[in-house]
């Protein structure tokens, strides 16, 4: 297993530019089982979860060509309608294949995303609706076996949370369903107008994505075409914490601002100097620092995703002690107690992590166990007294592509051993 190495107490410095989305790629790989063809993407990361979708694209049928960061997905006669354990085990966003598989074959038998390190990754939201569209969906063990009865129905779908891959799922079942359908109480993060934004291109009618009221007006079939990811803005926001913790100066190219306004926000609240332009965002660090707390919300509230990347610098400028509340999942604090080997003082109190500021941190051995709570390691190594390794950054390379070379591209003393 790989290991990352730093030697913590550099500021970073310098201008780095961002990939495009993990969380935007995912839905957009397995839309193009809803039309035949070639489909192409531009801008696509190196990721492992990327690498595990095409995977699943291959089992179902398609064939999948990359060529740099463009990739070539010609989606064809189904092989398989099945998604094995084994590879939605790895990522959760198998679960995505499900609309897509309904809507254009009438049948999916994809295993339970089953739990991960940060929560239950329950889907009974996503079943509910596909349910109301006129899906019978039984349980067989642990898979999923979903089978509509001709067409999908349109449906009036009001979700009880605005679940991201839920609004996606649906999003894409009801692009050839019979029949309008509308999502309410809809997810808005920046990933579904992405993916919105594909499936018009290939002919579907959906108004409304990015807002909690989605409608979709349905067409008989839908055609391949090309498409560029929209950038990483929870990789941008690590990016620009690492230059935050490090109270360097950082500028984050090929990234979309106003994805990331919470996050500036709180930034600009703890005294950090932030300025926008274009497609760029550049760091700046004061030197008293003001403390903040933060609570995690939907879009365009405060990312779970950047909340332990966030953690890592409140240990830094929080000016006595600041409160982090994680209200999206229930387990989302195993960095905590890493921090806490580092020399943090982080009291833990349900949902809400109090976290007092101003402490020297010292290298030390830490393990990673989540894609989110490895950057925050990282970035706790960056303001680290000393040598931190990692362990298990495995985790890392699912969400991030080569991190440790975008780090050491800003000056960063970051190194990783085979
Ligand atoms: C997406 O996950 C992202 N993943 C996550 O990013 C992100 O943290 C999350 O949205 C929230 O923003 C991708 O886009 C691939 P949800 P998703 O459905 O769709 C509960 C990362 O680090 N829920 O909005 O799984 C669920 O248990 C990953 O890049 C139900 O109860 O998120 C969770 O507590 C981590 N029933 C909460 O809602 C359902 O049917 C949020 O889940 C669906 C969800």
């Amino acid at each position: 297993m790989d290991k990352i190495s730093i030697t913590g107490g550099r500021k970073l410095r310098g201008t780095v530019q961002t990939s495009g989305s993990k969380n935007a790629v995912l839905p957009l790989l397995f839309s193009t089982l809803l039309a035949e063809g070639e489909h192409v993407f531009h801008n696509v990361p190196a990721l492992k979860d990327v690498e595990t979708s095409c995977l699943l694209l291959k089992h179902f049928g398609c064939d999948v060509q990359r060529d740099g960061t463009v990739l070539r997905i010609k989606s064809g006669k189904l092989k398989s309608s099945k998604a094995p354990y084994g590879l939605v085990r790895q990522m959760r966003a198998g679960i995505l294949s499900l609309g897509p598989l309904l809507a254009s074959h009438g049948i999916a038998e994809v295993s339970l995303p089953g739990g991960c390190a940060i929560g239950t990754r329950a889907v009974d939201l996503h079943l509910r609706g596909f349910k109301q569209m006129g899906v019978h969906i039984n349980l067989v063990k642990g898979i999923i076996v979903a089978r509509a009865q001709g067409n999908l129905k349109g449906a009036r779908i009001l979700l009880d949370y605005p679940t991201v891959g839920g609004t996606e799922n649906l999003m894409m079942a009801a692009c050839l369903a019979e029949g309008s359908t509308f999502i309410e109480n809809a997810a808005r993060e920046p990933e579904i107008v992405d993916l919105a934004e594909y499936l018009n291109k290939m002919g579907a009618c959906i108004q409304g994505a990015g807002t909690d009221l989605i409608r979709i007006t349905p067409k008989k079939s839908l055609l391949p075409q090309e498409h560029k990811v929209i950038p990483d803005r929870i990789e941008a926001g690590t990016l620009l914490l690492a230059g935050a913790i490090t109270k360097g100066n950082v500028c984050i190219s090929s990234c979309v601002p106003h994805h990331l306004d919470s996050l500036l926000f709180k930034l600009e609240e703890a005294g950090f100097f932030i300025k926008v332009s274009g497609s760029s965002v550049e760091l700046s660090s004061p030197e008293r620092f003001s403390g903040v707390n933060i609570i995690t919300a939907p879009y365009p509230g405060f990312p779970t995703d950047l909340q332990a990347q966030f953690m890592a610098l409140m240990t830094q400028v929080a000016q006595g002690v600041g409160s982090v509340k994680e209200t999206i999942f229930e387990n989302r604090f195993m960095h905590v107690q890493e921090l806490v080997r580092l020399g943090a003082d982080i009291q833990l109190d349900a949902h809400t992590a109090l976290v007092r500021g101003g402490r020297v941190l010292q290298g030390a051995p830490v393990t990673a166990t989540d894609l989110r709570a490895s950057a925050c390691l990282i970035l706790a190594g960056l303001a680290a007294r000393g040598e931190t390794v990692i362990h298990r950054v495995y985790h890392l390379d699912r969400g991030y592509e080569c991190l440790e070379n975008k780090l050491s591209s800003l000056g960063a003393n970051i190194k990783r051993f085979k």
